[in-house]
């Protein structure tokens, strides 16, 4: 059922990302509220099926695949993994976008997004951010902060008691990707944003220190942060099969981290648009112990 008055049932919000983890919490977030959406995936068939999502088959990189995704669509919603070929991807969906007469494009960028950046990812972004302010469609930039959610991919680390990284004692407001996606359904649903960069962080800047005790408190384990340094770090992650690219980018932001300054600000742009406090990060290992349960 429609539950908002300001959309109208029979726009069309097109989504890519929506099998991610920003993405697919996006999807059950307009679903339950009655949007239609039609989603792109490379593997439709695998995608979770959900009242008033219509999933179309294409890729970003093969511009002649999007058609579909865009046709009749009101409103994109532009999300992709952090891949090398990010740019070009992101271009094609702009691109798609605007010959298929889509009003408003909102794009998941990411904290720093900038011409100087020294991560690429932050790089990347900016100029996908630069095309779309040229593209002549009104837009909404979300730039959030490191998501919570990266915790799960050091799962097998953590719960062998240690939480490697090189951010010394730099605090970061780590950001719940639940909270992204009621940002952005909010923004897709009720409009009103256009022409905003908006930054968005969790509730407070927090250690690795303190990332660790809070891991253990709520776990029942004892976990550690194993302060690395950025050889050390390297290593992990080339070791990891991370590429030399996304590395060098986890350095950059390690070293952004360290250094303090506008990284461990907080925003509170998530509770001004959903009107509820972003989560904490002990609400978030709480709701994901099982998952890191030994
Ligand atoms: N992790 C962080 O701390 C952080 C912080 C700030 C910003 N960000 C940004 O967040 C984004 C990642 O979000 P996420 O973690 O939710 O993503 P994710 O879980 O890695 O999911 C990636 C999504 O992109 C889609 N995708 C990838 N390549 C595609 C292609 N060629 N064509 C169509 N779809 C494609 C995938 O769909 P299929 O596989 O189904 O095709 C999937 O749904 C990145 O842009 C990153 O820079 C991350």
């Amino acid at each position: 059922m429609n539950e908002d008055k300001n959309m109208s049932n029979d726009r069309v919000i097109a989504v890519t990302g929506g099998t991610g983890t920003v993405g697919s919490e996006l999807l059950r977030l307009l679903a339950a509220r009655g949007a239609k959406v039609r989603a792109l995936s490379r593997h439709p068939g695998k995608a979770p099926r959900l009242p008033g999502v219509e999933w179309v088959a294409g890729d970003l990189a093969d511009k002649g695949s999007l058609g579909r995704l865009m046709s009749g669509a009101e409103s994109f919603f532009l999300l992709t993994g952090n891949m090398d070929n990010m740019v070009p991807a992101q271009l094609n969906a702009i691109d798609a976008a605007k010959q298929a007469g889509v009003r408003r494009v909102v794009k998941l960028s990411a904290l720093g997004a900038s011409i100087h950046s020294k991560s690429v990812i932050g790089l990347w972004h900016y100029l996908v951010e630069q095309a779309l302010e040229r593209s002549g469609m009104a837009w909404t930039l979300l730039r959030p902060h490191a998501y919570l959610q990266n915790f799960l991919g050091q799962v097998e680390d953590i719960r062998q008691g240690r939480l490697p990284s090189a951010a010394g004692d730099g605090l970061v407001p780590f950001v719940d990707t639940r909270d992204i996606a009621a940002v952005a359904a909010e923004v897709l649903i009720r409009g009103g944003w256009e022409g905003k960069k908006l930054v968005l962080t969790g509730p407070a800047g927090r250690t690795h220190d303190e990332v660790a005790k809070v891991l253990s408190a709520e776990l029942g384990y004892p976990v550690e942060h194993r302060r690395e340094s950025e050889d050390e770090a390297w290593a992990r992650l080339r070791k990891a099969g991370v590429p030399v690219w996304l590395a060098a980018g986890t350095l950059a932001l390690y070293a952004y981290w360290r250094h303090g300054g506008a990284t461990a600000k907080v925003s509170g742009v998530i509770e001004q648009i959903t009107g509820r406090p972003p989560r904490s990060l002990e609400e978030f290992v709480r709701d994901h112990k099982q998952q890191f349960a030994r």
